[in-house]
């Protein structure tokens, strides 16, 4: 009789399960010089059958992180060759006035994606914005078109940061099938696509949260940790099965005696005794979100030469 809920085939260990080794450290900042060296060639080839990939930031405000983000994400785009258009809107501006902008840029052909930075000054409605973008011009993938298609295995574009880890992770382990992974936060931006990508990729998937009832020892069952829930290195080697790969999301500012310091969601020293693998932070997930904005800014390029015209949402 079948017993579908028996994996009967072997699964073949890849995780390192000594508690005395050293974690490998995940070179973010390398792989997506290489994920960045792809774009640039896809951006070149385009050029060559005159097609040139734009990119609207919109930053709204004058939040310290965004700003620094919203920085590096138009540098990145001019490394690569890829025409960025930096929208920069004051504290005060009105909802009204962010929508109407939204609405310019969906129906200018000269703009193949979108992308507000968040988090947006408080009298603005965050979902309001992001429902105003284009689905096909929505280069986080935020919006509710995107997050469904996402669910049911379309191709849609994809949030940034999750994608990046998944490139991580498949450049660490290959083949993810049957694998338990945990993931630690359930927000909109990472934890709930990031899970969603898992699923597809054939692991077995936990969401743990601030309601779980012992978090720490859901994640001692996962052979893969990924960690998105903004709390300074919160999760450390008691959270830990050892040979565990742990991604690192967080990126969180401290003082400690020695000046201000980033630090991941993830305490890496101790973290680092237990598990095979792990990111830094800096230097892990951080580069991966931005080379993957840009992948979706040409997949975007590529859905709206596929599918003219564009219909585009009505600001009311
Ligand atoms: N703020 C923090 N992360 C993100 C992101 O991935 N996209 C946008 N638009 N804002 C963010």
């Amino acid at each position: 009789m079948l017993q579908p809920f028996l994996n009967l085939k072997t699964t073949v260990i890849r995780l390192n399960p000594s508690a005395q080794t050293h974690a490998r450290i995940i070179d973010g900042k390398a792989l997506s010089a290489q994920v960045l060296d792809e774009v640039r060639e896809d951006v070149r080839a385009l050029a060559a059958q005159q097609i040139y990939p734009a990119l609207a930031v919109l930053l709204i405000g004058q939040d310290p992180a965004s700003e620094v983000y919203v920085r590096n994400k138009l540098l990145r785009a001019k490394d690569v060759g890829i025409h960025s258009l930096e929208h920069r809107l004051p504290d005060n501006v009105s909802q009204q006035q962010v929508l109407q902008l939204i609405q310019r840029l969906n129906a200018d052909p000269g703009v193949n994606g979108i992308l507000v930075q968040l988090p947006l000054p408080a009298h603005i409605n965050e979902q309001a914005v992001i429902q105003a973008i284009a689905p096909i011009k929505d280069v986080d993938g935020f919006h509710r078109e995107n997050v469904g298609g996402l669910v049911q295995g379309d191709e849609v574009l994809t949030p940034c940061t999750p994608s990046g880890c998944m490139r991580l992770l498949h450049e660490t382990l290959g083949d993810l099938s049957g694998l338990h992974a945990v993931v630690v936060g359930r927000s909109n931006i990472v934890g709930k696509p990031m899970a969603t990508l898992l699923l597809q990729a054939n692991c077995s998937v936990s969401v743990v949260h601030s309601r779980s009832v012992d978090a720490a020892a859901l994640c001692r069952l996962a052979d893969i940790v990924v960690a998105a829930v903004g709390r300074p290195q919160m999760i450390d080697a008691r959270w830990l099965k050892p040979g565990a790969v742990v991604i690192d999301v967080g990126i969180n500012r401290i003082d400690t005696s020695s000046g201000p310091r980033l630090v991941g969601d993830v305490d890496f020293e101790s973290a680092s005794r237990v598990a095979s693998a792990i990111t830094p932070v800096p230097g892990g997930v951080g580069p991966m979100t931005i080379a993957y904005l840009l992948k979706n800014t040409l997949i975007a390029s590529e859905l709206q030469r596929a599918e003219r015209p564009i219909s585009y949402p009505a600001v009311g």
